[in-house]
């Protein structure tokens, strides 16, 4: 039989979502009144980038390094967001006041190139300028999730050169990854681990991905995966924290013989992968390693949060 399958984005049910108000485009509206065109860039061609942020506090965590991404993003794909990166805090903040939310908050930040005269790609056609949307939900990554683990299954979508379409880019475009987590949720797994081009092991459909071996810490070049935010903040904790820790190319046999894995992002922070391809790894549970570093990356938030 299945086990039940998890995410590293499962969250406890919290009914003041209903009731959340959500910005777009200056206006904080009701969720259900908060829509965009069906003429949008970003509705009709992905055509967009977006931020997944945490709230601490009522701060923001690492906002530079995320707005820094965001118009770094922008500038990639000839995006004009049409707001100064002060208007976009301040908007970000105004979001945060209107929903009087201050912990347990997961905001998603997307901006796209806008309403369009014509359903059509061209870049030229969107004339109206940007949409930006700020959806603020309650959420609280789940401990159990944390604690029973991730079940990862390997599949044949790879996230890969930057000449199709960089996988450094946070685009709303999700197609490519979406098709990966269907295949690993058909084979009964959690989430989906990505190969490179060259087949080695490089991140999963919505995170970033680390082994653990004879007390190093492996994770890929970085060369095909997002540029994720908290996989660098690991990378650096390890530094810090004497911990051996490797930008390399590495394959599925040093992850099925590996003593942990586990995988990063900004909503989960670290969670644990228990088991890739049906083969337990270590001994099927969250270990030393995760943990420490877990804490270590608990303990950096808090810190960052409180020097605000
Ligand atoms: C494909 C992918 N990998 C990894 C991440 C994690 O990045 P971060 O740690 O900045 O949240 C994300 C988050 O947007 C992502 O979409």
């Amino acid at each position: 039989m299945t086990p039940t399958q998890v995410s590293t984005h499962d969250s406890e049910q919290d009914p003041r979502n209903e009731n959340i108000l959500i910005y777009v485009d200056g206006s904080l509206l009701a969720k259900q009144e908060a829509v965009v065109s069906v003429y949008d860039s970003g509705f009709m061609l992905g055509d967009g980038i977006w931020e997944g942020l945490r709230v601490h506090d009522g701060i923001f965590a690492f906002l530079e390094e995320h707005l820094d991404r965001l118009y770094e993003g922008a500038v990639a794909i000839d995006l004009d967001i049409g707001m100064s990166r002060e208007a976009l805090i301040h908007a970000l903040h105004e979001t945060l006041r209107a929903n009087d939310m201050t912990e347990d908050a997961h905001i998603r930040l997307m901006v796209t190139r806008g309403r369009k005269k014509a359903p059509f790609q061209d870049p030229r056609l969107s004339v109206f300028g940007s949409t930006v949307v700020i959806i603020p939900e309650f959420k609280r990554a789940s401990e159990e999730t944390a604690e029973r683990g991730l079940r990862l299954h390997t599949v044949p979508m790879i996230r890969g050169l930057p000449m199709t379409q960089d996988p450094k880019l946070n685009s709303h475009s999700k197609l490519n990854c979406i098709l990966a987590l269907i295949h690993a949720l058909k084979a009964g797994a959690d989430e989906a681990l990505m190969l490179d081009v060259s087949g080695f092991v490089n991140t999963t459909n919505s995170t970033n991905f680390f082994i653990a071996r004879k007390a190093e810490i492996w994770t890929s070049t970085g060369d095909y995966c997002m540029n994720g935010i908290t996989r660098r903040k690991v990378i650096e904790l390890c530094r810090l924290n004497n911990i051996p820790v490797f930008q390399r190319n590495y394959s599925l046999v040093d992850c099925y013989g590996a003593e942990e894995a586990f995988v990063t992002g900004t909503f989960g922070g670290l969670t644990p992968v228990v088991e890739i391809d049906g083969r337990r790894i270590g001994e099927g549970n969250a270990g030393p390693l995760y943990r420490r570093l877990k804490k270590l990356y608990q303990e950096l938030v808090a810190r960052h949060i409180s020097s605000r």
